[in-house]
């Protein structure tokens, strides 16, 4: 399966990638960088960082640096550090980024690998947005685009209303949501069932001590993020849990909701069903995490 992953690396953007990079039926074609976690810069610096520690010789275009509509707003620093991999100081890498931005880059593999590409987006839906404003087809162009992000029944994260990358673009989700084609929705609904404890990722580096040794000093501090929020046992493997509903679907189960997106005042960003015309989006609401997090961590473990 051709993916290309949209993101903000980010800790669990980390381990999403890790994951693309090591599950032998993904061939993982790009990779676009949006802001959210950290600065657009800093998210195009680590994905190439990514791509140097996983040995990706693929492309990263950088993407957005503001959302569409409304102003630039600080990044989550508090969770995923103020470098964006916890406590893991920054570098610069080896790779680097091509020179085309990230839309147009999206847009145009979609042409090249029409019907057979699958697009992952894990941060804020600004790319997408931009790459469907370039071409009004361009999610009907994708054999799926599996979005982590948003809420049906479960609240918000970063408030009782909204999940974090539909909150930091309202506007470029309400466009992604509406556009038609295969769009599905991995959301808080599910992402909150799928959790990881600080021991499995202390295993995971006894298994895995280079990537998963990274991967483990990450978590740690990701879930200690967590524990102020005193609402899990360890973190929700958010991003990942969206890397595998592209490669393996069926561990979920899907309803079909036209969606619409709050876009002001409290409740902005806060994704709902709606009774209109407008496509509808696979939004998943329930999800085997018992095999999920077995094959997230045992595929892991693959890596040096
Ligand atoms: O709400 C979780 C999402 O926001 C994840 O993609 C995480 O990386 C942050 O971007
Ligand atoms: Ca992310």
């Amino acid at each position: 399966m051709k993916l290309i992953i949209d993101t903000d690396p980010g800790i669990d953007d980390a381990m999403a990638i890790g994951y693309a990079a090591a599950d032998p039926r993904i061939d993982l074609i790009g990779l676009t960088t949006v802001f959210g976690n950290v600065h657009t810069p800093q998210a195009t610096r680590n994905a190439l960082r990514l791509c140097d520690w996983l040995g990706l010789d693929i492309p990263v275009a950088s993407g957005a640096v503001q959302p569409r509509v409304l102003p630039p707003f600080p990044p989550s620093h508090n969770v995923h550090g103020s470098e964006g991999f916890g406590p893991i100081p920054a570098e610069n890498a080896q790779a680097t980024a091509i020179e085309e931005a990230a839309p147009e880059f999206l847009v145009r593999m979609a042409r090249e690998h029409q019907g057979a590409l699958v697009l992952c987006p894990i941060g804020p839906l600004t790319n997408i947005a931009a790459a469907i404003d370039l071409d009004p087809d361009f999610t009907k162009r994708l054999k799926a685009c599996v979005i982590m992000g948003g809420s049906l029944r479960e609240g918000g994260n970063i408030n009782a209303y909204a999940e974090a990358n539909i909150y930091h673009d309202p506007h470029a989700a309400d466009v992604v949501f509406q556009a038609g084609g295969n769009i599905a929705m991995i959301g808080l609904d599910v992402t909150h069932r799928t959790l990881a404890s600080r021991a499995d990722f202390d295993h995971l580096a006894n298994r895995s001590p280079d990537f998963g040794g990274k991967l483990n000093e990450m978590a740690q501090s990701y879930i200690d993020f967590y524990e102020t929020v005193g609402k899990f046992d360890g973190c929700s493997l958010h991003d990942p849990a969206a890397v595998i509903a592209c490669i393996d679907p069926d561990l979920f189960a899907y309803e079909p909701h036209p969606l619409g997106v709050v876009c002001d005042g409290k409740r902005s960003g806060e994704t709902c069903a709606v009774l209109d015309s407008r496509p509808p989006v696979r939004v998943a609401t329930k999800v085997d995490a018992a095999t999920l997090h077995d094959q997230f961590f045992e595929t892991l473990a693959t890596l040096p």
